[in-house]
């Protein structure tokens, strides 16, 4: 979708998207008189189109009250109308650019980028057939103010690499485990680097056992698709000590190992690098948009799968730090791989912080559902970060409790920790777990089990798969500069 701030001439466009509000008095009059009816009041959530004589399609959609536009509500407006645009195939159409009560036009303008773009987002490219080739249109903003134009043209340009970010994490996930593997996603984020500006060091088997990350290369020595460690610089403010450590889980497929999973279970696994999935998104939106930032994003990408020398329940393993661990479920195989790649990014990388985003735990599922991302941390102020960079965003954050009493639960008889933490409490264990290996540096978890997939959409501009959590609200922390609120 190619989207231009421009008041195109109307014969040019097969139709309009008109946002109207429900207390709205001065609109053109053919909506005055549709307003008049029952069928289109311009409450949220409407929408309704008809044709004009020269059969171009005006779609309306309903804002709500005027006062009580937020950015969420905005959004979900304008997916609407985006989506019916696609369903009545217009390859040509404006927007009409309203004003809000509390939202700036640029805000306003970069609300309805995302809602365009990421609401006719769909992974169709595996089907055949005229109706699936890929709907493309160009988009007109109408109505912007003249003065403002080139500053929102800058800002659309930001935005649009911030959502390119969200689309290329979706679609990693979204792609199968028979195409995205350790090599290929590998291969893929070296592609990515040189595109958006980012530098990419691959370590293969050999590289990962030599750097001594033994419960990384436990959990993937057992699969005919070899493990990778993927490495991404980005380092957009030399004079600035402070790295930005991003690790993300990159199980390219989980069956569970010997520990397997029920077929129930597995069919969405290969999804379980949808933290990887987001940190290379991230890596890229940062990298397109030159932020001034460091920031170096790590994954241990690798398959859990059943051979004869896959590791089994009760082996004790070692680990990059030098600590043991007693394997009591080979399913719990995302917290091995986590435990040296944050090792890797604080001792390798000179990481001064760390995030981890992680398909971590069913348990987050119970706890969270499907809308808001589990956090466990080390440090109210880096928390709190996540949670600023969240607000500008739909994505939704809560941290659960850490206190020392969770630590019991995961140490071992036999060995320094065991990967299981028992039925109770197990997206905390599950983080903690990963905690002892983040040598004091201030370090967010964020389990993203719940909500880097849906089996239904939770919004209207996100549909089912993979949804691209948590790209934005990254994107967001890393670029610290505020101009203004949106
Ligand atoms: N990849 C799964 C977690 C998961 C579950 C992600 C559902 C997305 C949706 C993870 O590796 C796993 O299997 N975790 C186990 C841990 C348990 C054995 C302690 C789980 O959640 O059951
Ligand atoms: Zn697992
Ligand atoms: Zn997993």
């Amino acid at each position: 979708m190619n989207i231009i701030i421009k008041d195109i001439e109307h014969e040019v466009l097969q139709g309009m998207i008109i946002p109207v509000y429900e207390d709205q008095t001065h609109i053109i009059e053919q909506v005055e008189l549709i307003k008049k009816g029952d069928v289109f009041s311009g409450k949220e959530g409407e929408c309704l189109y008809y044709t004009t004589p020269e059969m171009k399609y005006m779609i309306l959609v309903g804002l709500g009250k005027y006062e009580a536009l937020k950015l969420e509500g905005l959004k979900n407006t304008i997916a609407k109308g985006a989506k019916k645009a696609k369903e009545l195939k217009l390859k040509t159409y404006g927007v009409s650019v309203m004003d809000a009560a509390h939202i700036c036009t640029g805000g306003i303008c970069k609300a309805m980028v995302q809602a365009l773009k990421l609401s006719i987002y769909s992974f169709d490219k595996y089907k055949a057939g005229e109706e699936n080739k890929a709907y493309d249109p160009t988009v007109y903003l109408l109505n912007v103010p003249v003065e403002k134009v080139d500053k929102l043209e800058k800002r659309l340009e930001i935005t649009n690499h911030i959502i390119e970010g969200v689309i290329e994490a979706r679609n990693l996930v979204n792609e199968p485990a028979n195409v995205i593997y350790p090599e290929s996603l590998a291969e893929r984020v070296q592609v990515l680097g040189t595109e958006n500006g980012f530098e990419v060091e691959i370590f293969d088997e050999t590289q990962i056992q030599d750097l001594g990350m033994k419960a990384f290369y436990e959990v993937g020595k057992g699969s005919a698709r070899l493990p990778r460690l993927i490495v991404m610089r980005y380092m957009g403010d030399p004079t600035n000590e402070t790295i930005l450590g991003l690790v993300g889980k990159g199980l390219t497929f989980d069956t569970g190992g010997y520990s397997l999973k029920p077929a129930a279970s597995m069919d969405t696994m290969k999804s379980d690098m949808a933290g990887a999935a987001a940190v290379i998104g991230t890596m890229c939106a940062v990298a397109k948009n030159k932020l001034k930032s460091n920031v170096v994003a790590v994954v241990a990408a690798c398959e859990n799968a059943i051979s004869g020398i896959s590791y089994k329940p009760g082996d004790i393993i070692g680990s990059m730090a030098g600590k043991t661990i007693e394997v009591l479920n080979t399913d719990a195989e995302g917290r091995l791989t986590l435990i040296d790649a944050v090792t890797y990014i604080i001792r390798k990388e000179k990481a001064t912080s760390v995030v981890d985003v992680a398909t971590l735990t069913g348990a987050a599922l119970v706890a969270l559902g499907t809308t808001t991302t589990a956090v466990i941390s080390n440090d109210d102020a880096f928390y709190n970060e996540l949670m600023e960079g969240a607000a500008k965003t739909g994505e939704k954050f809560w941290r659960l409790p850490a206190y020392d009493d969770y630590k019991k639960l995961i140490k071992s008889e036999i060995a320094d920790l065991k990967n299981l933490g028992g039925r109770n409490a197990g997206t905390i264990t599950a983080g903690l777990f990963i905690g002892e290996f983040v040598e004091d540096k201030p370090w967010l978890h964020l389990d993203i089990a719940g909500t880097s997939w849906a089996e239904s959409s939770l919004n209207e501009y996100s549909g089912k798969g993979a949804t691209g959590v948590p790209v934005t609200t990254l994107y967001n922390m890393i670029e610290k500069k505020k101009p203004c609120h949106h």
